[in-house]
């Protein structure tokens, strides 16, 4: 994430657009093909800034469900979309006809692309959007891709007892997730 970050902060400076971000959870891993996740976060991201208009903002928070799946939201204040335009823009070769599209290079493929990455990795890329206001996209990863980085606390709590108990270290990590 840090590093797709990088990787746009070049273009938001330009065009005087303001990146905040907040990750509460700290640690998470993901089990994934590093070199196409980063493509999703880069598409969308380059497009939240290439869509809003200078002064505009964009907010970064990811954080954990309840099922246990990981949500990265990336929210901006630029032109938006409405329903129609939503759908279009997940179709191949589509770009919204507007003053926007006009003003940069664009093929049209980053957010289709996207979806298609995501899908790979058995998640799901949602959109919701208003003309004028803003956009939000919600890139979400299920609970099989995250590994968090310590054993969750009910985990640590049920094994340490076992382990002061029957005084054998380590071999007790059944429930571990596997590394990732
Ligand atoms: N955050 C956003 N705000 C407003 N419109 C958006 C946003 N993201 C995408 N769109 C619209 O959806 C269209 C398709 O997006 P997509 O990323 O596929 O293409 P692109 O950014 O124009 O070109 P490429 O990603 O190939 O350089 C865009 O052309 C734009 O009209
Ligand atoms: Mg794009």
């Amino acid at each position: 994430m840090g590093a797709s970050l990088r990787a746009v902060k070049t273009q938001a400076k330009s065009g005087s657009v303001k990146i905040l971000k907040e990750y509460p959870q700290q640690g998470i891993k993901i089990r994934c093909d590093e070199v196409r996740l980063r493509q999703v976060f880069i598409n969308v991201l380059s497009n939240a800034v290439k869509f809003t208009p200078a002064g505009g903002q964009i907010e970064i928070a990811a954080a954990l469900e309840d099922n246990g799946g990981l949500c990265i939201a990336i929210r901006d204040t630029g032109i938006g979309m409405t329903e129609h335009e939503i759908e279009a823009a997940f179709e191949k070769f589509r770009q919204i006809d507007n003053s926007m599209t006009k003003r940069f290079e664009g093929t049209g493929l980053g957010l289709p692309l996207a979806k298609q990455l995501a899908e790979l990795h058995g998640g799901a890329i949602e959109i919701s959007s208003e003309p004028g206001a803003g956009t939000e996209v919600r890139i979400k990863l299920p609970a099989a891709r995250i590994a968090s980085a310590g054993l969750p606390e009910a985990l640590k709590r049920a094994v340490h007892p076992a382990l002061a108990y029957a005084g054998k270290p380590a071999a007790s990590e059944p429930a571990r997730p596997a590394a990732a």
